[in-house]
């Protein structure tokens, strides 16, 4: 089913917990929460308090983590208990870490998800692809919101759908970055389970825009 999980990155600090309601009473069930460490990307986003008070705040939904963060290891703990499913980058980690985390996640019992940066060819998460619940195609450069889509997401919707369907595997796809009216419908069409809006929806914050996003 098609759905979309609106980021928050772009929403004033004391406006968040009304935002996130908001988006709830309409009928929204997934937000994403962008986290960055100034490191791994050059900027830095929520805080572990901020999205804990929105955890503690707004009515339950699915907490969608996006860590855009060279300490894999040691956000994947701070986070765990609150998230729902916990995204990292493929390129941010070891493969060692990579193999570690995926036994440390089916421990908890908490869901993984697996991002790539524009430039990464997807043939090097596909021996990776059934260990996740989710994977995460950025189609801009993490960091920012508000850039242009990178058309070239396409091509790897397509090929990683093609991917999870021949190996009869579950996996969720996402998208995020540009994410608009204009091309939401391209990423649903190319195999998109869950579309990451940010910027436009801040800008055009209305129910009629969900229900427009969605059709
Ligand atoms: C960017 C973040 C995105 C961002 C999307 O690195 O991962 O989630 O908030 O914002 P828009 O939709 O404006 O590109
Ligand atoms: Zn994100």
């Amino acid at each position: 089913m098609k759905k979309i999980s609106p980021s928050i990155l772009d929403v004033k600090k004391d406006e968040l917990v009304n935002y996130v309601s908001t988006l709830i009473s309409w009928g929204v069930s997934n937000i994403h929460y962008d986290v960055m460490d100034n490191i791994f990307v050059p900027n830095v986003a929520l805080e572990y308090k901020e999205i804990e008070k929105i955890y503690q705040k707004a009515p339950r939904h699915t907490m969608d983590i996006h860590l855009m963060v060279k300490d894999v290891l040691g956000y994947y703990e701070m986070y765990k208990n609150i998230a729902d499913i916990i995204t990292f980058h493929f390129e941010a980690i070891s493969l060692d870490d990579l193999n570690s985390l995926i036994i440390r996640a089916k421990n908890d019992n908490k869901k993984l998800g697996l991002a790539i940066k524009p430039n990464t060819k997807i043939e090097k998460i596909l021996p990776y692809i059934k260990y996740f619940s989710l994977i995460l195609i950025m189609s801009v450069e993490p960091g920012f919101g508000g850039q242009k889509f990178i058309q070239s997401s396409y091509d790897k919707i397509f090929e990683l759908k093609k991917y999870i369907k021949n190996n009869k595997l579950e996996t969720i796809l996402e998208i995020d970055g540009g994410v608009n009216l204009d091309n939401i419908k391209y990423c649903f069409d190319a195999g998109i389970d869950l579309a990451v809006v940010g910027s436009y929806l801040v800008k055009n914050f209305s129910k009629e825009t969900i229900d427009k996003l969605l059709n």
